[in-house]
């Protein structure tokens, strides 16, 4: 009976081999983050001082270059304190948030963020500290 057992287990494998086993798990984890971090800046008010294309407005510095400008542990901590006029946000986003939106800030290639379902509401617009 091994005979006729083995053969269903191989295809067995045969099919989840391609599935799970070469998919490029870790560029696939890396491109999700950042397409969450792409929503949670939209979702989380930054663009009220940073513009939507973090552009920067009136309120805020633009955000274009970090990448070659700050490291990662430096933009979260920005996230995650504040500044002078940038408010804290260790409180409201939990920490694999914040790490998600800074591999997003920190993207060569930042994905858009997906669109909101027509009924949304709109961002939070936090008030400016002084
Ligand atoms: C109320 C306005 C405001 C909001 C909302 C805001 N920021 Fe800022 N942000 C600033 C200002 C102003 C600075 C410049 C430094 C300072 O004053 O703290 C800054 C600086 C930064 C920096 C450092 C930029 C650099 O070049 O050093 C990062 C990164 C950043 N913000 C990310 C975010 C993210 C992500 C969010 C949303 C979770 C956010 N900010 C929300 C105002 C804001």
């Amino acid at each position: 009976m091994v005979s006729f057992r083995l053969p269903r287990r191989l295809a067995l494998l045969a099919i989840l081999i391609p599935a799970f086993g070469l998919a490029p798990a870790h560029a696939l984890g890396h491109k999700k983050a950042e397409q969450a971090g792409a929503n949670l800046f939209r979702d989380k008010g930054c663009p009220y001082c940073h513009g939507v294309n973090t552009e920067g407005t009136k309120k805020g510095p633009a955000l274009l270059d970090l990448r070659k400008t700050k490291k990662a542990a430096e933009i979260t901590k920005q996230i995650v304190d504040g500044g002078r006029k940038m408010p804290a946000f260790g409180d409201d986003i939990p920490k694999d948030q914040i790490a998600q939106i800074v591999a997003w800030l920190r993207a060569k290639h930042r994905p858009a963020p997906t669109p909101l379902p027509a009924n949304a509401q709109p961002a939070p617009q936090p008030k400016p500290q002084n």
